[in-house]
């Protein structure tokens, strides 16, 4: 079975997982709108990370902070003046491209820009006769760094307008906060922030589906610790993270670390952990140790001391910081990628399933009743569950017709009401994986689900 990027978006497009932004008006390119199927697979991986990174670890916090900050924050973050990407346009045709990425994709990944001067990217560019992607002609402009913050602007009289960016990352919204929550939590360092919340880029070259939008989600863990400590924390936030995407279904045959060659100028190291999409390696997260470079900015450009004072020593120092970075977008299409199949049946037939899982399923147990005149017992048993979990109703069709689309959104559980469930309270329940059916008592239902779907 092949498993293409584009069977991925036809299926969520058809389901209900994803729709192209502002669709009625021909679209909006590069934004996505998530459906009724998608935002639950959004919630529940956005609660499977907190529980995991926040609920379950100690020394941790969360914060929602404003999406437009005091624009000297990204004076002090660098944003303002190094946030870009080293842009080329094709001549001919107009298209605008990354230069970087032209290497790689002509290398077919064989080559890395990563650590390239952009005069070292024009000459490999020239040397290896690359072409545009689109018209095939050789004839760019020189390389130009192109800016990648959304600006709007602020003002209550129309020529009094100060521009403010839309955030292009949510950390920074961790580090300003970082003494507040270490006072109001009596946090002590070592302590995390996470946060998760949209971040907007005008990135040159978005594209494959949710993996580079230019509106997009990020879960980001900010650990604030002591310089001599940070090693330590950094790798073990490479298995952490790892591990997390273990569970949340990939599989690690498609998940390696990747170290970074060029680091900005402050980080100590970096890395990345890639998943093999069907476009090829590409990044899913990012892990960086940031020195104390955030705060010490912060610091020169507010005038207000980010120095911690240790309780029990009375140490004071500026803590160097510790990140992981992952968008939620990025992580669901690794999902939806990683669970796709397409099954052959003993009968010959196929069946696409999504082998989500159960935790991060937009719905946990369908509910079937096997003909139309057991629906008042169908409704019954579906008002019990859907107190505890996300339930669908289907009563149209075959049976089989409705296990087959409940297996193409990935729905972990079918529960089928029959006659005798009006005599024995049983009902049929039906693994998706396995296909195997067995009978439960309706009052056994919650608790086996709830065993069955916890992360
Ligand atoms: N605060 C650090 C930071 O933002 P990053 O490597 O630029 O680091 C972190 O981004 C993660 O955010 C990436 O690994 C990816 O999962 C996600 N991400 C970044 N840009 C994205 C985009 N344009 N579309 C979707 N996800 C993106």
């Amino acid at each position: 079975m092949e498993k293409t990027m584009d069977k991925i978006v036809n299926l969520c497009k058809g389901r209900g997982f994803v729709y192209p932004g502002s669709d009625i008006y021909g679209g909006f390119a590069n934004t996505w709108d998530y459906g009724p199927l998608g935002v639950e697979l959004e919630n529940n991986i956005k609660k499977a990370w907190w529980k995991r990174f926040v609920q379950e670890s100690e020394n941790s916090f969360g914060v929602d902070a404003g999406i437009l900050m005091n624009p000297t924050v990204w004076d002090a973050s660098g944003h303002t003046q190094n946030f870009s990407d080293p842009k080329m346009d094709c001549k001919n045709c107009k298209n605008r491209f990354r230069a970087d990425n032209l290497i790689e994709e002509h290398s077919k990944g064989k080559v890395s820009a990563e650590a390239m001067t952009n005069e070292q990217m024009e000459a490999y560019i020239d040397e290896h006769h690359i072409n545009c992607p689109v018209c095939g002609k050789h004839d760019f402009t020189p390389i130009r760094q192109f800016k990648l913050m959304f600006e709007t602007s602020r003002g209550t009289i129309d020529n009094a307008k100060d521009v403010v960016y839309l955030r292009p990352e949510t950390c920074q919204g961790e580090y300003v906060n970082f003494l507040n929550v270490a006072r109001t939590a009596r946090a002590k360092v070592p302590f995390s922030i996470a946060q998760i919340g949209k971040s907007f880029r005008n990135e040159i070259t978005p594209g494959n589906f949710l993996f580079r939008t230019i509106e997009f989600e990020q879960m980001e863990l900010q650990t604030f610790c002591k310089d001599s400590e940070a090693i330590d924390i950094y790798n073990q936030n490479k298995l952490n993270a790892l591990q997390f995407a273990k569970d949340i279904g990939l599989n690690e045959k498609r998940l390696r670390f990747h170290d970074h060659e060029k680091l900005a100028h402050y980080a100590k190291c970096a890395c990345d952990i890639q998943y093999q999409f069907p476009i090829g390696w590409e990044e899913l997260n990012g892990i960086h140790h940031r020195g104390t470079w955030d705060l010490s900015r912060h610091q020169e450009f507010s005038g207000k001391s980010m120095v911690y004072t240790d309780p029990i020593t009375n140490e004071k120092f500026l803590p160097t910081v510790v990140e992981y970075s992952i968008g939620v977008g990025r992580l669901a299409l690794a999902t939806l990628c990683e669970a796709y199949d397409e099954e052959t049946l003993e009968n010959g037939e196929t069946r696409i399933v999504m082998h989500l899982n159960p935790a991060i399923a937009p719905y946990k147990v369908a509910v079937l009743p096997l003909q139309k005149n057991l629906n008042d017992k169908a409704k019954e048993v579906l008002r019990m569950l859907n107190k505890h979990f996300m339930c669908s109703y289907d009563e149209a069709g075959s049976i089989g017709k409705r296990y087959r689309r409940q297996d193409e959104i990935g729905t972990p559980f079918c529960v089928t009401i029959d006659f005798d469930s009006l005599e024995d309270e049983t009902v049929t329940i039906r693994d998706r994986d396995t296909m195997e059916q067995k009978r439960l008592k309706i009052k056994e239902l919650v608790p086996y689900i709830y065993s069955k779907v916890e992360f």
